[in-house]
């Protein structure tokens, strides 16, 4: 009991939070990564951080774009500074069915919503669609913001397994039938089909159209996130899920990885009928993605080569890929595998049996070296003998010195494991809120 006035007595670390009682469920859900506390440490200079996910965006031609901000302010401010609709500036979803086109999509401006990235744009296709207790099918490991995201709804993710060519129609057409033999809800499928974040592999052309053919038997829609698409690194581009079907797929795209995470731009692009729903619930979540952030994004696109731009991403991103694969080639440990990813941001490790790599997580770290340990990226506990390494960020000398500190840490991992046997964390992590290095 306490009297007016009084502090609540501090009975252990829950007793801290005075709200407690208060949270409506779907809070519960809602996670700070315990590896978090750890990434203060990791961005220390003296460390190398494989762990994360932030473009570079050092070859940005920041004296144009300053020009450019300033010509629309100058220009256009009482448009830029002023509230704008939940759909999305105009000339920029039109912009976006450009960018679209590229990977076959043929969409209508109309039936596009610009969001603040395409973290709200799950968000909102989340909220609309998700009841708490519904069924999200993900693959296995998946993005740690939609994973968090699925939780704050109180939506239930089971996985789906990947193999190199990406997600695996076999183990989604059993997920499907376990799901109705259990008389459970499945309400959509959430794939990152391009470079997948973080396992780094690509759904095969092939197999593209039985996943859309098994969800719509199943009358199962397709959420397909691709922020890292065009970031192909021999400027290969794979044919959209939504180019081969319109009806049942929402398209979740952003400028976060081909241009400028920080301007906050991404879409969505959905089946006409669903588009109604998605303004609405943009509208209530946020009133509108920022006017002027929209109109930087559209003047970039009109007046800069944004792909040659990307072009040098590619090649950028290229080199650090190269860079960490040699490096995890010359060094790691026998028992070691890793995916070879052909665009994007991400390998996935995995280590021999016996080593937890969250339990490692601080070694690494205090060996001047950082990763996302596996369980992160997965709703049910697995991806403890799994990390992903990031190459996006610090330049390739660095990355090989990274992996080399990194299979320092992992050769003595795997000494003391044969001396004294398995370590282990202390708790499965499961989905949790990004922080924005993680993402
Ligand atoms: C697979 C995936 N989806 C969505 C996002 C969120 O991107 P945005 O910056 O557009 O919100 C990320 C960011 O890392 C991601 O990797």
């Amino acid at each position: 009991m306490t009297t007016p006035g009084q502090q609540p007595e501090r009975t252990g670390s829950r007793s801290l939070d005075p709200h407690l009682r208060r949270y409506a469920a779907r809070a519960g859900g809602m996670t700070a990564s315990e590896v978090r506390a750890l990434f203060a440490v990791a961005s220390r200079p003296e460390v190398v951080s494989l762990a994360g996910g932030m473009p570079n965006l050092a070859a940005l031609p920041l004296e144009s774009l300053s020009e450019q901000v300033g010509r629309i302010i100058a220009e256009e401010g009482l448009t830029a500074l002023q509230y704008g609709s939940a759909h999305g500036v105009p000339l920029l979803r039109e912009q976006i069915c450009e960018v679209m086109a590229l990977e076959g999509i043929s969409g209508h401006p109309d039936d596009l919503v610009v969001t603040v990235g395409s973290q709200m744009a799950l968000d909102l296709v989340t909220r609309i669609f998700c009841d708490p207790g519904d069924i999200v099918l993900a693959e296995g490991p998946s993005y740690v913001g939609a994973l968090g995201t699925f939780a704050s709804y109180q939506a239930e993710v089971r996985h789906v397994v990947m193999d190199a060519d990406g997600l695996v129609p076999e183990a989604l057409r059993a997920a499907l039938d376990a799901a109705k033999q259990a008389g459970r809800r499945v309400k959509f499928l959430y794939t990152i089909p391009n470079f997948n974040n973080p396992a780094g592999v690509t759904m095969a052309v092939a197999r593209r159209a039985e996943v859309l053919d098994i969800c719509a038997a199943h009358d199962v829609l397709v959420v397909e996130d691709n922020p890292y698409g065009l970031l192909g690194f021999d400027g290969q581009v794979y044919p959209a899920l939504r180019s081969m079907d319109r009806d049942n797929v929402i398209y979740l795209g952003s400028f976060s990885k081909t241009f400028a995470s920080g301007l906050r731009v991404g879409w969505a692009l959905a089946p006409h009928a669903v588009r109604e729903k998605l303004v609405l619930a943009a509208e209530s979540a946020a009133l509108c993605a920022p006017t002027l952030n929209q109109m930087v994004v559209s003047r970039y696109l009109a007046t800069h080569d944004w792909k040659g731009q990307i072009k040098s991403f590619q090649t950028m991103y290229r080199e650090r890929r190269d860079a960490l694969i040699s490096g995890l080639e010359q060094h790691m440990p026998a028992g070691c595998s890793w995916t070879n990813p052909d665009g994007g941001f991400f390998v996935w490790m995995t280590v021999p049996e016996g080593v937890d790599t969250k339990a490692m997580q601080p070694r690494a770290v205090t060996a001047r070296v950082a990763y996302v340990p596996g369980t992160g990226f997965y709703a049910d506990g697995f991806g403890s003998r799994q990390m992903r390494l990031s190459f996006c960020y610090p330049p390739p000398e660095r990355i090989s010195e990274g992996v080399r500190r990194l299979a320092g840490v992992l050769a003595q991992e795997i000494d003391l494991l044969n001396t004294f046997g398995p370590t282990t964390s202390r708790s499965l992590t499961g989905p949790q809120t990004p922080s924005p290095d993680t993402a």
